[in-house]
């Protein structure tokens, strides 16, 4: 791909937006094997031509109901929803909006110091020695562990996704569009530093107000720069594992890109490595900025994750990151890492018996016989859903749980027409992935899932992000959009062309167990306007015109097991005129498919998070990103942001501090359950 168009575009505003541009080419050779898919056979290619499910085809998803077409109120009839709450009115500006009679204060924001002796932020003078004992930049997965069973003291494990140097640094501006020119070792170290997570104590007072426990012992920072792990599984010592530093094939430093996550059962966090290909730099590109990687013996899997892609320019710093001098770094990223908040000098573990994709989350459950079952998406157009399943069973007793995820099989998806769903299993020596086929033993498997899945037949969707299962047996996959999706890409399960506004698919396991190898799935929601018939989304007709919503991305249950969404529309928010936001979504009765605004975000941010605590009396949030995406389209603003002249200075709306990604501590006012 030509990396100077992408920048050159000038509708294209700051180098976040240029990579999510950039990485609208899919890397999956296997399109055509699904071209046509069952939907034809199903629905009728005459439907699928006009860019809508036919009336019999949407009445048979959703019920004959959802094609009245309504007269849509601003804010929903509160009185049916089992979410009981007033809705916020839609809308977007500088800052955060909730519901009536709900408070969302910042507890913590970019550059805040986390442990006792971290220096006050200074953001005119910021180091890495500085930002390695302040909280990082753009907060994405939140959960929390009570140290107390009361649940008013407890570790905040947050992950931090990537940076943005245009808003961080003064004076710098896009450095995607001038080759890095600026971006010196002591800035890259920053960035550095301000990647991978914090665990940090928090307690509850009297008052119900959550503030962080500055001198606890648990507080650290996990980063790329300076955190050492350890690789265990299937491909952990393989030689494709070993790089110039580490022989070993099990030793690596740092964790990147950590966007959604989970808690484990037992109280461990998970971190999921989404975009590590954009961090992995070559000298060898051609005159349009293409990479040349005929000097790579795994050039298919290379070019498979999009690797190298560039977005930073750590490789010309570190070694390691830079694939000409290290080419096998990059296959030690692209996990899922497990960390004990419990245990402050724990090593992190990156484990393989996950796979290697762009994870997007990690969410956990316990299957019917104890088994642990992880949840995982590959955000990338036409890439796939998984889910691990382990082969011991979950036990109460803490620490030797961690092996559930070093023992299990992985398995991806294929979702077929008649609305079954099959988990095929990524296992070396069975069906297609032998030696002939190039995976000679499960380690090839693991490092080249994405490769191993395509030569299982499974179903290329449109970007999973978030997946959460519930307790039940049925799970509920984001996702998030696909425009690249032509009209004879179409399959039953991402049934829309261009789809740009994303759905909901729920998955049924067969006899509510987690651990079992197919079910039945349905769309819960087509997302995007209802009263646009061109756009073809499904909603339930009482949802209102400020509970519609688009691009879903992360999700949660709260302590009824209901579902909440936070979406991500990215540059691309003023084709619905909408903040990104928090979404309350039935799923059940009359109600299924209707949807209810309950928080949104400042301009430019996308809503990470959501978490609720066991007592539902709590729910964290992660606004990501403020002040950058899409700001063109900002009424009085509309230009791109820096840090100079950003769209907001949210949160601090102080004239020398720019937007700071935070989370934010939402709680009742008085105190109870939130939407009970
Ligand atoms: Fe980091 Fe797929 O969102
Ligand atoms: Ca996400």
């Amino acid at each position: 791909m030509d990396h100077k168009h992408i920048t050159d575009d000038p509708e294209i505003g700051n180098k976040a937006e240029a990579y999510e541009a950039f990485d609208d080419i899919p890397t999956n050779p296997n399109l055509e094997a699904t071209i046509g898919d069952v939907i034809n056979a199903r629905y009728g290619r005459r439907d699928l031509l006009r860019g809508m499910l036919g009336v019999s085809a949407a009445a048979s998803l959703f019920g004959s109901s959802a094609l009245i077409a309504p007269q849509r109120a601003l804010a929903a009839d509160a009185r049916n929803s089992r979410y009981r709450f007033d809705e916020l009115t839609q809308g977007n500006d500088q800052t955060h909006h909730i519901a009536a009679g709900y408070d969302a204060e910042v507890l913590l924001r970019w550059g805040d110091p986390i442990t006792a002796d971290a220096p006050e932020f200074d953001v005119m003078n910021q180091s890495a020695a500085a930002q390695l004992q302040q909280f990082g930049y753009n907060n994405d997965y939140v959960g929390f562990t009570p140290l107390n069973e009361q649940g008013t003291r407890g570790l905040l494990c947050v992950n931090h996704e990537y940076t943005n140097e245009e808003v961080m640094f003064p004076g710098l501006g896009r450095q995607d569009k001038q080759g890095f020119a600026g971006m010196t070792k002591e800035l890259i170290d920053i960035e550095m530093a301000a990647h991978g997570g914090t665990v940090v104590e928090i307690a509850r007072d009297a008052a119900g107000k959550w503030s962080l426990v500055r001198n606890s012992a648990y507080n650290r920072r996990i980063t790329p720069l300076h955190t050492e792990m350890i690789i265990d599984g299937p491909a952990a010592g393989h030689k494709r594992m070993q790089t110039k530093t580490d022989a070993t094939g099990k030793a690596v430093i740092g964790t990147l890109n950590n966007c959604a996550g989970g808690m484990t059962p037992w109280g461990t966090w998970l971190m999921a490595e989404e975009n590590f290909h954009g961090y992995f730099w070559t000298d060898n590109r051609d005159s349009n900025g293409k990479a040349d990687l005929s000097a790579h013996a795994d050039t298919a899997s290379k070019k498979r994750y999009g690797i190298p892609s560039g977005w930073y320019a750590w490789g010309q710093y570190y070694d390691r990151f830079n694939i000409d001098k290290d080419p096998n770094e990059s296959n030690r990223f692209g996990w899922v890492v497990e960390v004990d908040p419990r245990s402050p000098n724990s090593k992190p573990v990156k484990h393989t018996a996950l796979g290697r994709f762009r994870h997007e989350g990690c969410e956990t459950t316990i299957s019917t016989t104890g088994k642990l079952v992880v949840y995982m998406g590959d955000d990338n157009r036409f890439d796939y859903q998984y889910k691990y399943v382990s082969n011991g069973t979950v036990s109460r007793s803490g620490g030797a749980n961690s092996e559930l995820l070093s023992d299990g099989t992985l398995y991806v998806a294929r979702f077929d027409a008649d609305g079954t769903v099959h988990w095929l299993p990524l296992v070396h020596g069975e069906g297609p992935l032998t030696a002939e086929n190039g995976f000679a033993s499960q380690a090839d498997v693991l490092i080249d899932t994405r490769l191993a899945a395509d030569a299982l037949g499974a179903t290329p969707m449109d970007r999973p992000e978030d997946a959460q299962p519930r307790g039940d047996g049925t799970a509920y996959i984001m996702l998030t959009n696909n425009t690249r999706r032509k009209t004879d890409q179409i399959n039953a399960a991402n049934p829309r062309a261009k789809n740009a506004f994303g759905h909901i698919i729920e998955i049924k396991e067969e006899a509510g167990d987690h651990a079992a190898t197919s079910g039945t799935w349905s769309i819960l929601v087509s997302c995007g306007d209802p009263d646009l018939a061109e756009v073809g989304a499904q909603w339930n007709p009482q949802t209102s015109e400020s509970g519609w919503f688009s691009s879903p991305d992360n999700c949660a249950f709260d302590a009824q097991g209901r579902l909440w969404i936070a979406t991500d529309q990215g540059r691309k928010w003023g084709k619905t005129g909408k903040s990104d936001g928090l979404y309350a979504l039935e799923t059940e009765g009359d109600l299924r498919g209707h949807s209810k605004l309950f928080f949104r975000c400042p301009v430019g941010a996308e809503l990470c998070g959501p978490y609720f605590t066991e007592d539902s009396e709590t729910l964290f949030l992660a606004v990501q990103h403020p002040g950058t995406d899409g700001t063109k389209s900002l009424k009085g603003f509309a230009r791109a942001s820096t840090f100079e002249d950003p769209a907001t200075r949210w949160p601090d709306f102080d004239p020398k501090m720019p937007p700071r990604p935070s989370v934010l501590v939402v709680t009742k006012t008085g105190g109870g359950k939130i939407a009970f």
